[in-house]
């Protein structure tokens, strides 16, 4: 089904495509032995960093490596785009030698033009306005802990970028309310919103933008947060900070503003004190292990239907 697919944001997915993945992993989250580590034999995976990742690179090394594939792990810095090599000459080069390319880079566009450029399945390991392999693992982790979808809340509180974005198309195809609180000046991007919504009408949910993080925990199912600080604006760290503090920081009694069993999500890393404090974090309502687990469980199964 989605043999050959590139992964540059989900909204590239249908509902269909997406439940499938769904299902996919959560029979691969169960299996293992041989027959697992004779699935990505003989493919080979190279991973391309611009910017630092410790949870998307090591799921995806991990994910390719107990398929039974190689992998082959590439700092920007090293390669010859560092020095002026154009990316679609790279793309060229790339599809000489490996089946499947990650890349996490600072400009969406560059993965648009390695993608335009190679004939190998290229996949976002997050870029400055997505985060798709993030968001699907999140979903399976609602999934498996709600034992449903359809029809929960999601309540974003903070920065309304990658993350929020790539949360907003998944949720919106699946059937999942979204509602995010943000400071003006930093919602998700109009296009997001735009193509959230028309989602949403398809799938019976709705997207909301509000200020109030209080209104928006308001009977929540799950509560979700990220840095307010993300890769690349730690030179606003300061004027952010000012900004998002103390309003958005997720605390133990916007938690409790949610349903009795709502949940707490992170895609991680997280600065304890800043978006969230130690208490949510670490406590009860908390889910972001679960999360970061699963990020092996969604490469793999993305990896595997992709390869074929
Ligand atoms: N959540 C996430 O993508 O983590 P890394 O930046 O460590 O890969
Ligand atoms: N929004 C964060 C996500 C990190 C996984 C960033 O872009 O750094």
């Amino acid at each position: 089904m989605l043999e050959g697919k590139d992964v540059l944001t989900l909204q590239n997915f249908s509902t269909d495509e997406l439940w499938f993945l769904l299902q996919k992993c959560k029979q691969l989250k169960r299996r293992e032995g041989r027959s697992l580590r004779q699935l990505l034999r003989g493919k080979t995976l190279a991973m391309i960093f611009e910017i630092p990742s410790t949870r998307t690179r090591i799921s995806f090394e991990a994910a390719m490596k107990q398929l039974g594939g190689d992998v082959i792990t590439l700092e920007w810095k090293n390669l010859q785009l560092s020095r002026g090599e154009s990316l679609e000459d790279t793309a060229k080069i790339l599809e000489l030698y490996v089946d499947i390319v990650v890349a996490r880079v600072t400009k969406h566009e560059y993965l648009q033009r390695l993608a335009n450029s190679a004939e190998i399945p290229i996949i976002n390991g997050m870029s400055e306005r997505f985060h798709p392999c993030q968001a699907l693992s999140d979903i399976f982790s609602i999934w498996e802990k709600k034992g449903e979808i359809q029809g929960l809340k999601l309540t974003w509180v903070g920065d309304g970028n990658n993350v929020c974005s790539s949360l907003i198309l998944g949720c919106s195809r699946l059937g999942i309310d979204m509602i995010v609180a943000c400071p003006k000046g930093y919602e998700p991007e109009e296009t997001v919103l735009q193509w959230g919504k028309n989602n949403a009408k398809e799938s019976g949910s709705k997207i909301e933008l509000v200020r109030d993080p209080k209104i928006a925990a308001r009977d929540a199912d799950i509560i979700y947060t990220d840095t307010f600080i993300s890769t690349g604006m730690e030179k606003e760290k300061r004027e952010r900070e000012k900004i998002f503090l103390p309003r958005y920081q997720v605390t133990q009694h916007i938690l409790e503003l949610g349903k009795k069993d709502v949940i707490f999500m992170h895609c991680l890393p997280a600065h304890r004190g800043e978006e969230v404090t130690h208490e949510v974090l670490d406590g009860p309502s908390s889910i972001v292990w679960d999360q970061a687990e699963n990020r092996l469980h969604t490469q793999k199964t993305l990896l595997s239907e992709i390869l074929g």
